[in-house]
């Protein structure tokens, strides 16, 4: 009898102690870090997309800008006493998404013994701002052209530079009086920070050139129509877990007309669509899906195209000021047609080549599928009765092709209000995979609510937490959003992603104050903000433990999280002390049955005000070292500081 009650009592101590421990740890999503690549600021068209020529294709326009023409940053150029003349033509292009070329008739050459330069007739192009060529580089130039005289006409190809010397030359002889492409290579033999290239006729005839285009040879992973290598580079570096692409604001576009169509994208880039940009540019839409998928694959981040819940943006025609009234939507007898879009994206990404949508992704040249998991439709939309009808048919229509894959859906542009409310409220109707919020707020805001997943219905929708940032790219911004993401991770059961917006912003070209990563046509500067996401995405992990550390209650200044990466095995701890004292921490690693002494230290830290400059890029960086660990330890977390120690639970020397 004794010993059955013992059994029982022993059985029941063993249950409760393997439930508590159960409850002490939890599966996250193991991919909850990654980037937003919206096309603002610059970030693609003289940005992330390394072509260098500005306008190459002759579509700039004044709808995009006033002062805009299809003739912007070019310049007719005439060396030498020579004469000719240049027009902006439409009649016969190379394809009819891209309308405009130009027409270069060269009626004399001049060769006066006076001149020493290189005389013809022809155009000039400085680029985004002045190119940047370096020194024993290649440099891969192309042309659509067309022989519209006689003989053939010899172009001369340049870089110069400021003082008009030449760094790197070739020349094309044009003999097709079809549209036809030319291509060189041009080596520079010395460098210049503001060179521009030039297209010279130097013989006398008429012919029409259209797509004038300077790549870098070398692009991220040597890709052909490819990206800028160091900037792609900082963003592979932050090995985020997916890429949300390519809006934002974009998406939606102002008004129906400049919705982000996906199709209009693809193929070759001569004849994509091009079109004016919502923040106030030009989109060439030379990266456009294909390469934005590629880019994903390149980086081991899983793609996260949004496209259009078949509404405008609510600020359409700059309609900020009477409160949302913008919204557009396609009518309902186009819808069905726009849902077949829709799918046939799905089909692009995942179908065989044996499909029609799998076959023009393997004309591109890529036959493999890009195992598409997410698609997110809408983008922090108004919601009205028209949005929800839409975005409702889209839903099903994907959710009855494609079951597997995951829709994101949109919880308007702030953190709460009514917008977030029926957009949860819609979401959580449909039964929507997840759902994305959007919060630009203070770095108080985020420090102040760090429990707001806590509360969270955990048989609800899941959050992608899309678009988050605090206002600034001071060490105490960073420092904050670190704080906040160490609850993302306490929550990453059901917030399933995150991602700081926006992504890049170049110098001089912003639309939105703060962002990630600043650059110039030379330099990048990452800011605090950049190390904490570069951090958080290195050091992810898919079990999260509580209990582990144990601080004063109420103190809202300290943040930590505890994460395992069951691949590795390592055990993750992130702190965060936003507060001017050293706080000391214990920390008890008993949960874990081995651990390895030497741990890897990550420290960023500096004042609170500290920022990086293009000047001093690197006053707020993180700096490594190592750190003795044991089962339990306390930790003095500086001031102003984000940490993480990275432990080894696995080394084959000890298995
Ligand atoms: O990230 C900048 C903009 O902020 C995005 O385009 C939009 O989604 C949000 O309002």
């Amino acid at each position: 009898m004794y010993r059955v009650f013992y059994l029982v009592l022993i059985i029941t101590f063993s249950l409760n102690a393997i439930s508590q421990k159960l409850q002490t740890s939890k599966q996250i999503s193991s991919g909850l870090f990654g980037v937003f690549f919206e096309d603002i600021n610059y970030a693609a068209d003289g940005g992330l997309y390394a072509e260098m020529v500005q306008n190459r294709s002759f579509e700039y326009n004044p709808a995009e800008r006033l002062e805009w023409h299809p003739f912007s940053y070019w310049e007719y150029i005439t060396p030498g006493f020579s004469y000719g003349n240049i027009s902006i033509e439409t009649n016969y292009p190379i394809h009819p998404n891209n309308p405009h070329y130009a027409v270069l008739t060269v009626e004399h050459v001049g060769h006066y013994p006076e001149f020493k330069g290189e005389p013809g007739v022809g155009l000039k192009n400085y680029g985004f701002d002045g190119m940047v060529i370096r020194s024993g580089e290649k440099y891969c130039f192309s042309l659509f052209a067309q022989l519209l005289s006689e003989k053939p006409v010899k172009l001369l190809i340049a870089l110069q530079d400021r003082k008009g010397l030449f760094v790197a030359q070739n020349n094309i002889q044009i003999n097709s009086t079809s549209w036809q492409k030319y291509e060189t290579i041009l080596h520079a033999t010395s460098g210049c920070d503001s060179c521009s290239i030039i297209v010279l006729a130097q013989s006398e005839g008429k012919l029409a050139l259209d797509m004038i285009s300077l790549f870098p040879e070398k692009t991220f992973k040597n890709r052909q129509n490819g990206l800028r290598a160091d900037l792609a580079q900082v963003i592979a570096d932050m090995k985020p877990k997916f890429i949300r692409f390519p809006g934002g604001c974009l998406v939606h576009g102002d008004g129906l007309g400049n919705m982000y169509r996906w199709k209009n994208t693809i193929g070759p880039v001569e004849q994509r669509k091009e079109q004016r940009n919502i923040w106030g540019y030009h989109q060439s839409v030379g990266l456009g899906f294909f390469e934005y998928f590629q880019f994903c694959e390149d980086i081991g981040a899983k793609p996260l195209p949004v496209l259009p819940a078949a509404v405008s943006c609510q600020n359409s025609g700059g309609t900020w000021r009477i409160g949302g009234k913008g919204q557009k939507a396609v009518p309902m007898e186009q819808m069905p047609d726009y849902i077949q879009d829709v799918l046939d994206l799905i089909e692009w990404a995942n179908g065989p080549v044996s499909s029609k949508w799998g076959s023009k992704r393997a004309e591109a040249g890529h036959p493999e599928p890009f195992n598409l998991e997410y698609i997110g439709i809408g983008n922090e939309d108004k919601m009205t009765p028209e949005f929800a009808e839409r975005f409702t048919m889209i839903y099903n229509a994907i959710k009855g092709k494609y079951p597997n894959i995951k829709v994101v859906g949109t919880a308007g542009p702030f953190h709460s209000g009514e917008d977030f409310d029926i957009g949860w409220q819609l979401a959580q109707k449909l039964n929507v995979d997840i759902i994305d919020e959007h919060y630009y707020v203070t770095p108080e805001w985020f420090i102040a609510n760090q429990h707001r997943y806590d509360n969270y219905n955990r048989n609800s929708c899941k959050v992608y937490l899309g678009e988050y940032a605090s206002w600034g790219n001071k060490l105490w911004n960073a420092l904050a959003e670190a704080a906040y993401m160490t609850s993302l991770e306490r929550n990453g059961d059901i917030v399933a992603m995150a991602s700081y917006a926006p992504l890049l912003a170049k110098k001089g070209f912003t639309q939105w104050k703060t962002d990630m990563i600043f650059f110039d046509n030379k330099s990048i500067c990452l800011t605090p903000n950049y190390y904490v996401q570069h951090l958080f995405m290195n050091n992810q992990g898919d079990i999260y433990y509580e209990n582990i550390f144990k601080k004063e209650d109420l103190d809202t200044t300290l943040a930590f999280s505890c994460l395992k990466n069951s691949k590795s095995g390592d055990v993750i701890l992130k702190i965060v002390n936003l507060s001017d004292e050293k706080k000391t921490l214990s920390v008890d690693l008993s949960e874990f049955k081995k651990i390895l002494p030497d741990a890897e230290i990550t420290i960023l830290t500096g004042n609170r005000e500290d920022e990086n400059t293009f000047k001093n890029p690197n006053k707020v960086v993180p700096v490594k070292n190592v750190y003795r660990v044991s089962k339990k330890f306390n930790y003095i977390a500086i001031p102003f500081s984000l940490i993480i120690i990275r432990i080894k639970t696995k080394n084959d020397k000890y298995e």
